[in-house]
């Protein structure tokens, strides 16, 4: 009961006030990365044409306005994660309503700014390893990342030549009994981390390891060199055969 009036009479209304406080600042963010792309509307808009033709250059140059929006998107939240002070989450255990539980929301509240309006479209492209990195994550060459649920990137380092699969939720925090903990993740090289899996805090995931299709790695995991893990939650099943380090 006395959590339940905490809850109603602290924590919803602080959640309320920083949610409106949230969509000022998202307001603010994606204004800025939609100012350039306006420009070439307007530009398209000023053209000499007449009748469909000028429909035509006014929707094609509305459609590469939001990829102009998305990549200026790019550009900005690793600026704005400085100008805010929300440079990450912080490691340990805290509560929401706290210092730490400020930093770990501010700083994946621009993380979702790009989540909700463009990650999809540089899913798998050089760009995105760009973006993660400008946010503080560690990432090695040629390493593919196709998927847009990516938080805490200065608790998440990628080795060389590894492979995030399609929809994996890679996240260093977990909201559990209560309170917020967070822990680094470290992939290594060559790592293939299978479609929709799942990545806790604290996981490590050694060289040339293999996470199955839809398995969930529990916070903390340590998976060995070139070892295979699968299930809910993932367990060692395998190895891969001459997997060298
Ligand atoms: C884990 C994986 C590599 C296993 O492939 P494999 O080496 O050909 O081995 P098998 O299919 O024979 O499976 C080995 C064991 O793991 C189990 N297993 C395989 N995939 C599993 C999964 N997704 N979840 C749970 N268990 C799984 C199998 O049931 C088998 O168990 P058993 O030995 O008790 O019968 C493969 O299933 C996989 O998930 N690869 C990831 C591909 C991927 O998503 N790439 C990135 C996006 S394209």
């Amino acid at each position: 009961m006395a959590d339940k009036a905490w809850k109603n009479r602290v924590l919803t209304p602080v959640q309320s006030l920083l949610s409106l406080a949230l969509f000022a600042e998202a307001a603010l963010v994606l204004g800025l990365a939609a100012f350039p792309a306006l420009k070439l509307v307007f530009w398209a808009r000023a053209l000499p044409l007449k009748g469909d033709l000028h429909v035509l250059a006014l929707g094609v140059a509305m459609a590469a306005a939001y990829f102009v929006f998305g990549i200026a998107l790019v550009a900005l939240l690793p600026i704005a994660r400085w100008v805010t002070f929300a440079q990450g989450t912080p490691v340990g255990s805290f509560s929401y309503l706290s210092w730490e539980g400020w930093r770990w929301a501010s700083f994946n509240a621009l993380t979702l700014f790009l989540r909700f309006s463009f990650v999809n479209w540089i899913r798998l492209t050089p760009f995105l390893p760009v973006y993660h990195k400008l946010m503080g994550m560690k990432v090695g060459a040629r390493v593919q990342i196709n998927t847009a649920v990516v938080a805490d990137q200065n608790l998440i380092s990628i080795g060389d030549d590894t492979v995030i699969g399609g929809d994996v939720t890679l996240v260093a925090h977990v909201a559990e009994r209560g309170r917020l903990y967070a822990a680094p993740v470290v992939i290594g090289r060559q790592v293939t981390v299978g479609l929709m899996a799942v990545i806790f805090p604290g996981c490590v995931i050694g060289d040339g390891a293999i996470i199955a299709a839809g398995s969930v790695l529990s916070k903390g995991s340590k998976v060995g060199p070139g070892e295979i893990w699968a299930g809910v939650p993932a367990r060692r099943v395998g190895r891969r055969p001459g997997f060298r380090r």
